[in-house]
């Protein structure tokens, strides 16, 4: 079990959940950040007594550094602070809970000074997975997915060979719009986008969650964590969210996991595998959760499943165009800038314009990112 931690985006729905799971098990926590959200970070601060806090926006820093004055806390800023956070001496492993590609560079920094992560932003393997990967491996460093499916795989490849495994197959919710036909999801609103039905998680993975985005993403983080190929990886929708994930083999088991729709237990098993500790969380009852279901996904009417398995055949820089043009285009429909069904059309075009690099370097991809966003602001603002 992890004695000490640095965790990356603390404010956050992931972050918060971990500093729950860091206070049950009384893990010692020695580095917080946060981008804007100061008055969390100084409760948590107060709370956990790191030597480090960074806060993203530099702006807010003389403010943070006030509040937590006498504490003996260092308090740094801006995406170089949030850097020497993901390296900060004497912790066992670095959570990155940021959410976005911001999670990228930090994830790097907590690598290449050997720290192992537990990964919770996506982000992260979708748009430079090759290089995450490479780096951890010739470093020895372990890259523990947090993300419930990718927990759930992990677990159901234990003790087995990579060899015998048939496929993985990755549980989606379907989100809050599932039954709905294309005409209806037109009208859909950030309102009804942001209530999913099973998880309460952070505004961006929400919305990912109703496009059916968030499961893309994660066969693109799937297709890093445990080096299957996209045909390898398929997707089920299992509206009830008790079955986080399967793996099926060669001779014909499949060997799934199962729990409570309760983030905090892929978190804690992500700081303590393999050993399991006892915890208070609710446990999950089969007879009163019912019936489970399995449908196959609409990838036509949830189309950015369909981009996403798109990009990841195309490989290259095409998962960091993905991913920066949704970021974008989600950002947007929070804004109430433009509809739902604008989110994978806004995506396809700029995948269309995008010429592939088919052996990016790190500074490549944030060059695809940036790009990738403004071409959906343009598109927007034509
Ligand atoms: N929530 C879930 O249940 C869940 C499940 C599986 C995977 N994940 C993945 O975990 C990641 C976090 O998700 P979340 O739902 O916890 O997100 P969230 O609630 O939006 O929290 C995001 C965290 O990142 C910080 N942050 C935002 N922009 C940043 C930037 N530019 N630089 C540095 N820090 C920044 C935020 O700080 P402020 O609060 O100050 O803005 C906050 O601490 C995502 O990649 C998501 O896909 C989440």
């Amino acid at each position: 079990m992890a004695d000490s931690i640095a965790l990356l985006g603390s404010t956050g729905s992931i972050g918060v959940q971990t500093l729950d799971v860091a206070r049950n098990l009384g893990i010692k926590v020695s580095a917080l950040t946060a981008y804007s959200d100061i008055d969390l970070l100084e409760k948590q601060a107060r709370e956990f007594r790191p030597p480090m806090v960074a806060i993203g926006d530099d702006t807010l820093a003389p403010e943070l550094e006030n509040r937590l004055k006498g504490l003996g806390i260092q308090v740094l800023s801006g995406p170089e602070g949030i850097r020497a956070a993901a390296a900060v001496d004497g912790v066992d492993k670095v959570v990155v809970a940021i959410v976005g590609i911001a999670g990228l560079l930090p994830t790097i920094e907590a690598i290449r000074n050997g720290r192992d992560v537990a990964l919770a932003n996506k982000e992260t393997l979708v748009t430079a997975g090759h290089i995450v990967m490479a780096e951890a491996e010739s470093r020895g460093v372990t890259v523990f997915p947090v993300d419930s499916e990718h927990s759930a795989v992990y677990q159901c490849l234990a003790g087995n060979r990579k060899q015998d495994v048939e496929r993985l197959l990755l549980t989606a919710s379907g989100g809050p719009f599932r039954g709905m036909g294309y005409d209806e999801l037109r009208n859909v609103t950030a309102e009804q986008a942001l209530k999913h039905p099973n998880w309460s998680m952070g505004s961006k993975i929400t919305i990912d969650s109703a496009t059916m985005m968030n499961k893309g993403l994660e066969v693109i983080e799937a297709r890093w964590l445990f080096g299957f190929s996209p045909e390898k990886i398929s997707v089920l929708v299992h509206p009830q969210s008790i079955i986080h994930s399967m793996v099926e083999y060669k001779d014909g088991s499949v060997i799934a996991q199962l729990g409570q729709p309760d983030m905090r237990i892929p978190i804690q098993l992500s700081l303590t595998w393999p050993e399991r500790c006892a915890n208070e969380f609710p446990r999950l009852d089969l007879i009163k959760s019912g019936v489970l279901t399995f449908e196959e996904p609409d990838m036509e009417k949830f189309r950015c499943l369909r981009l996403a398995y798109d990009a990841l055949e195309e490989g290259g820089t095409m998962p960091a165009v993905l991913n920066g043009a949704n970021e974008a285009a989600v950002k947007l429909f929070l804004e109430g800038r433009i509809g739902f069904c604008a989110i994978p059309q806004l995506i396809e075009k700029t995948m269309l314009a995008h010429e592939v690099n088919t052996s990016p370097e790190l500074d490549d991809i944030i060059e695809v990112d940036k790009w990738a966003k403004r071409m959906v602001g343009d598109s927007v603002c034509i």
